[in-house]
């Protein structure tokens, strides 16, 4: 199934192989670092616990598992794409921007927003700087498809007739509860190569060596007790030595979001299996 929305670091091109790898799941299915949720809809699991720390992105998700919110997201969007325009778009941008945007407005408002925002910009992409401000210049499409309504359709769908939970937390709390049976797919944001900038992209605040040390840690807790854990990361060093003691694969991916020339292109990227 598609995405509603593009996603810095989407695993588009390598859901197949996770999926192979998986296999058909029996148990609960968690995807901590979600995003835009290739993998979730590639599995399409009947139960799963899917989060994320990025809140408006929370909050779309949110607005596909309830009739009322669904309808109102998509009326807004319609809304959006009637009016869409460069002026627009920075109009919009400014008051996505505005402190106390998600509390002064309803769900599904803020997701239309953010959907709208995401498509008519540059690239399509979601990038936020380190002060929490979106700022993707204007796509300069003079007209736009907001909303791709079979898509959108399915994953409502799909999310009504499953066991989905959403959650916006931290990662580590999100698998405490997870048992033997059941599946975590980690996809934290990548380690960096020496050299390689560390880019904000989803929120003010970085993902950090200390925080990939602590994801690993909770990937050793999981393995003790029997849970299958797949992890998508980056080639580096770092990482490679950090999960020593575990199971990779190599995939090569195209990246083509990246700010610097020579981080794009064809990368090899690891896949870590706790398998035994
Ligand atoms: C590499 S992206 C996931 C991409 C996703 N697999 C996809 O296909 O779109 C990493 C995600 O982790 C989220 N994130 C960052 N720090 C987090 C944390 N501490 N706990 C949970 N999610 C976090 C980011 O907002 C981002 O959406």
């Amino acid at each position: 199934m598609k995405t509603f929305i593009k996603w810095v670091g989407s695993k588009r091109q390598t859901a197949k192989t996770i999926e192979t790898l998986i296999g058909p799941i029996h148990g609960t299915y968690y995807e901590p670092f979600v995003g835009g949720g290739s993998v979730l809809l590639r599995l399409l699991p009947s139960q799963a616990v899917v989060n994320d720390t990025n809140r408006v992105l929370t909050i779309a998700y949110e607005c596909f598992l309830n009739d009322e919110l669904y309808s109102a997201m998509l009326e807004k969007l319609v809304e959006f794409e009637a009016k869409h325009g460069e002026e627009f778009y920075y109009k919009t941008r400014a008051v996505f921007n505005q402190t106390n945007f998600i509390d002064n407005n309803s769900k599904p408002d803020v997701a239309a927003t953010f959907i709208y925002l995401n498509k008519a910009s540059y690239n399509g992409v979601y990038r936020i700087n380190r002060y929490g401000e979106y700022n993707v210049p204007f796509g300069h499409a003079d007209t736009l498809k907001v909303i791709d309504k079979n898509t959108c359709d399915k994953i409502h769908q799909y999310m009504m007739a499953n066991k989905i939970t959403v959650l916006n937390c931290d990662f580590e709390s999100v698998v405490k509860d997870a048992k033997e049976g059941d599946v975590v797919y980690f996809d934290p944001p990548y380690d960096v190569f020496d050299g390689q900038p560390m880019y904000h992209h989803y929120s003010s605040t970085i993902f950090t060596k200390d925080d990939q040390v602590r994801l690993k840690n909770v990937v050793q807790q999981l393995t003790d007790k029997n849970v299958r854990v797949i992890v998508s990361n980056s080639n580096t060093e770092f990482i490679k030595e950090l999960y020593k003691d575990f199971k990779f694969y190599n995939v090569s991916v195209m990246r083509v979001v990246a700010n610097k020339n020579k981080f794009k292109g064809r990368v090899t990227e690891l896949l870590i299996d706790n398998e035994k």
